[in-house]
């Protein structure tokens, strides 16, 4: 990897995944790029920057042209309840930017990554300790493009012999960009509550188990991955990972040992909640951990008080 270009940089993940791979990879190494600029934002400002929006096709072989890029990091797509809400939009956005993308890896022979998530299992799935290979019926459209693109992405391996790697993502929780139109957003806007109001009301109901995972170890992951000897990959798209599974009742307990004045709440969001009701309460990761060594340093604990510690120094 010497040429990166990441498609939804100021994205949740891609605020993150930038800067660190700016530091590993070299500054003028990573092409940060986004539908929108956002003017004084820190990856815009220091760096190469370009506008971008993944369902132009011509857009994204003139900018990885331009770089001349050797790897493809493709982030940019609609979460679960937006994609839930325009579904046709979800479609055009999921699938049309995955295909340009890889058609450009296919063409310039680069590494590809693209993440896929819970939301790829459904409620057919076992529902504890889904394994890596077992039934995906999502009955979402975010889900049904996850699965769509775990097997465009193989497709594209043995097809093309385009070197694809992905990851099924749970929640990621994290401190830097907010996620926007997730199912498993409550679990960051929770900390915000807390601190703020010392109070949150919950749109998931209590009881429902999701996976969850800290930034920090979500970047890791995708750079342990692409980095990972591909000899000893059997799974490319897309493994599962997780680092800790819990309800709101769960995290709540967890901010009330910080904050103890804080209550919670529920409202439940009957959208999200039917989306939430439909993935696992907790994946298997056996996969990536003897493939590739995926292992996550946060559990549910030292997440909790990191988050709170971070917050805090932001002036929340
Ligand atoms: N965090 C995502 C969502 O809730 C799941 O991949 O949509």
């Amino acid at each position: 990897m010497k040429k990166i270009l990441v498609t939804g940089a100021l994205g949740q993940i891609g605020t993150e995944l930038v800067v660190k791979m700016r530091d590993i990879y070299g500054i003028d190494n990573i092409i940060a790029t986004n539908r929108s600029r956002r003017e004084g934002h820190e990856l815009v400002e220091n760096g190469i920057f370009e506008e971008l929006d993944v369902v132009d096709a011509n857009k994204v072989h003139e900018l990885c042209k331009k770089h001349n890029v050797d790897t493809i990091i493709h982030m940019a797509a609609l979460l679960s309840a937006t994609a839930e809400n325009n579904p046709l939009m979800a479609w055009n956005i999921n699938m049309g930017g995955l295909i340009n993308t890889l058609e450009v890896a296919r063409e310039m022979n680069c590494k590809f990554f693209t993440p896929s998530s819970i939301g790829a299992f459904g409620p057919s799935s076992p529902k504890d300790k889904t394994p890596q290979d077992t039934i995906q019926r999502p009955t979402t459209m975010y889900g049904v493009n996850k699965v769509a693109g775990e097997l465009l992405c193989d497709y594209y391996f043995h097809k093309f012999g385009v070197d694809t790697r992905g990851l099924r993502f749970p929640g990621l929780i994290s401190y830097t960009q907010a996620p926007g139109g997730g199912t498993t957003d409550y679990a960051v806007h929770i900390f915000y509550d807390a601190i703020k109001h010392k109070k949150y009301t919950s749109y998931i109901n209590k009881g429902t188990f999701m996976d969850m995972m800290y930034m920090p170890d979500a970047v890791n992951s995708i750079i342990d991955l692409m980095e990972a000897d591909p000899a000893k990959l059997k799974h490319r798209n897309a493994f599962n990972v997780t680092a800790m599974s819990f309800d709101p009742e769960g995290i709540a307990s967890e901010i009330r040992k910080h904050i103890p004045e804080f209550t919670m709440d529920y409202n439940v969001d009957p959208m999200r909640q039917a989306i939430a009701d439909s993935w696992p309460n907790s994946i298997d990761p056996t996969a990536a951990r003897e493939e590739w060594g995926f292992k996550a340093d946060y559990d549910l604990s030292k997440m909790t008080i990191d988050m709170l510690e971070k917050l805090k120094e932001k002036g929340i």
